[in-house]
């Protein structure tokens, strides 16, 4: 995991290694600064009567740390710079992978990772792993070398006294690993929670609406507040395991110091009586280097176990990011893919399926249906009986469980998906416009079409009228989602754009629902006279919408219950003859 996510510096090679090395000179000043403070503090202490010669010492040893603080703080700013240009750069071109990954997602993919858990992982997880990428860069040298060269200079001051060391290392070490090994499974949870609070903010923001219309806002309140207090919780449980880290690497320093100052300083007090010889003693101004020299130490250390408490967050995120990039997607080209639909015919064979994201029973099952080239096929059937389960097969949004579909002669799973698609129009139920103006979105359909293709496409869809009537025509903005537009309205807006595509075959999955019964027939009517080459399939819940239609499926739990022309099902179809019933005693008590 961490080769893969450090080849995404492969770009910022310059940066990443200057980083380092501006930091390793950072390193040897600061830690030449404790020796030449002894330096200046055994003068004065040494200094019988202070002469001339001893002041010129002292400014001179003073002037050249000044240096060295202004050199070590370039070396560390500039340093710092270059590590954040580095983490930032790389971080960016990993969510980048990641969104181009996303776009090659099927729908099952999706379905299984969620829309707000895969920005979760393109958002908070890649900046964890920017941060982190920062972190090392800049901790991953200076804690080491501050560590090495500290003990050093602590060693050859006084062996015996580093010796105190051999006793509080091994302590924090354990004191580390403890807590890094309880803390990676809270922070994985962590993750997941933030999953879920996203997913309540996605879900409310998105339906902002539909929550209004509903007054439902006190309800949805309550879920955030739940998703918020889980997330704070689970938040706190990893935190509080994190925040003894500190506590424990300050109470080992300062034991260390008070132990240094005890033992040090009646070494200092035994040297300067003449008591030991000053080779084996320790002077006044080497036991404050050696507290400094202590404290580096010590903090080095803190910053390594603050680094791998960074790591085992970043672990979690890295694991996460990773899955996205490592996904099989599921729908993708054959190897030789066909280039060319050769006609709209469809065959169902023996087809079975079910979402992998519920393993429950087959949501179709055996369903056999052969439809010709040009012709045009209702579909009827009460909601969740898997109608737009059984044409989302056809385009290949979804792959069959078991069995067959055929598109022109051909297995859907020969073709190239951009061929497929392009043959294959389908307005979904959902449907959805983006931001931008009416003429962007209809080039989604075809991105070279000319405007007279374009008013064509709205013609034939019944959307002209009112997108003529606008004072912008197909320059009229279209707001996020098309809020901005009638639910009848964005319909006809949908069916224009998959038009535009010129298909052999369209799929209007409940396209005019929101459309009233004089428009959704003139519709029909231009369908059956201009588009009489494309077969057509037509979902919808109102019988008068699919009457007309050369044969009608009528669809019951996932089966084919019945299948004719309008007046075959009145005779056979007990469903479509009730369905038909209740309708017309709707009409006639209106
Ligand atoms: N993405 C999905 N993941 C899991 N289950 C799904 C998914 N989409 C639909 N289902 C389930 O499949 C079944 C059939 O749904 P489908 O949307 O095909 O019904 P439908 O006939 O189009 O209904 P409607 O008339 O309301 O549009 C339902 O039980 C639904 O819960
Ligand atoms: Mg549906």
């Amino acid at each position: 995991m961490i080769k893969r996510l450090i080849a995404y510096f492969k770009n910022y090679k310059l940066p990443a290694i200057l980083c380092p090395v501006l930091m390793f000179f950072e390193v040897l000043g600061d830690v030449a600064m404790p020796m030449l403070m002894a330096l200046i503090v055994n003068r004065v202490s040494d200094a019988k009567d202070f002469t001339n010669a001893d002041i010129y010492y002292i400014l001179k040893v003073g002037g050249f740390m000044v240096l060295v603080a202004l050199g070590a703080m370039f070396c560390g700013a500039f340093s710092s710079f270059l590590a954040s240009t580095a983490s930032m750069g790389a971080g960016a071109e990993l969510r980048e992978d990641l969104f181009k990954k996303i776009q090659t997602f099927s729908f099952s993919n999706i379905d299984y990772f969620s829309v707000p858990s895969l920005i979760t992982r393109m958002t908070t997880d890649v900046n964890n792993l920017q941060q982190t990428g920062m972190m090392c860069l800049r901790m991953l040298v200076r804690s080491p070398f501050m560590f090495l060269f500290a003990l050093v200079m602590s060693l050859s001051i006084h062996t015996e006294l580093a010796c105190i060391f051999l006793i509080a290392i091994p302590i924090l070490a354990v004191a580390i690993i403890l807590i890094m090994k309880t803390v990676h499974p809270r922070f994985m949870a962590f993750h997941e929670r933030i999953d879920d609070l996203n997913t309540s903010v996605q879900e409310n923001l998105t339906n902002i609406r539909v929550v209004k219309s509903f007054v439902r806002e006190k309800h949805e309140k309550e879920k955030f507040k739940k998703a918020n207090d889980t997330l704070t919780n689970t938040g706190i449980n990893a935190v509080k395991i994190v925040i003894m880290n500190m506590p424990i690497m300050q109470l080992i320093m300062y034991v260390c110091i008070l132990a240094i100052i005890f033992f040090g300083g009646r070494i200092v007090v035994d040297t300067t009586l003449g008591r030991i010889a000053e080779e084996v003693g320790l002077k006044a101004g080497d036991l404050l280097s050696f507290i400094t020299y202590v404290s580096q130490i010590l903090t080095s250390l803190m910053m390594l176990s603050m680094l791998f408490l960074q790591f085992t967050r970043a672990r979690a995120s890295g694991q996460r990011v990773l899955e996205v990039l490592d996904t099989e997607v599921d729908i993708k080209d054959p190897i030789n893919p066909i280039a060319e639909v050769s006609d709209g015919s469809i065959i169902f064979e023996d087809v079975s399926f079910r979402y992998k994201t519920r393993c429950a029973d087959d949501i179709l099952s055996n369903i056999n249906l052969s439809i010709k080239s040009g012709e045009t096929i209702g579909i009827i059937g009460s909601t969740g009986s898997a109608k737009t389960t059984l044409v989302q097969l056809i385009p290949r949004l979804y792959d069959v469980t078991k069995g067959t579909v055929k598109v022109g002669g051909r297995d859907v799973k020969e073709y190239g998906l951009e061929a497929l698609h392009d043959s294959v129009a389908m307005v979904l139920q959902k449907n959805t416009l983006f931001s931008g103006t009416i003429r962007e979105n209809m080039k989604w359909g075809n991105p070279t079409a000319a405007d007279e293709e374009i008013i064509e496409a709205c013609k034939q869809a019944q959307a002209w009228d009112f997108i003529s009537k606008t004072p912008d025509g197909l320059d009229s903005k279209v707001s996020q989602g098309g809020a901005n537009f009638s639910g009848g309205q964005k319909q006809r807006l949908c069916i224009a754009r998959a038009l535009l595509k010129k298909p052999k075959i369209i799929i209007l999955d409940d396209s005019t629902s929101a459309v009233d019964t004089a428009t959704d027939a003139k519709i029909r009517e231009t369908f059956a006279k201009e588009l009489k080459g494309i077969t057509t399939i037509i979902i919808a819940q109102r019988i008068n919408s699919i009457a007309h239609a050369d044969r009608i499926v009528v669809m019951d739990e996932g089966q084919i219950s019945a299948v004719g022309t309008h007046e075959e099902l009145m005779q056979f179809s007990e469903i479509y003859k009730e369905v038909y019933t209740s309708q017309q005693e709707g009409v006639i008590s209106q």
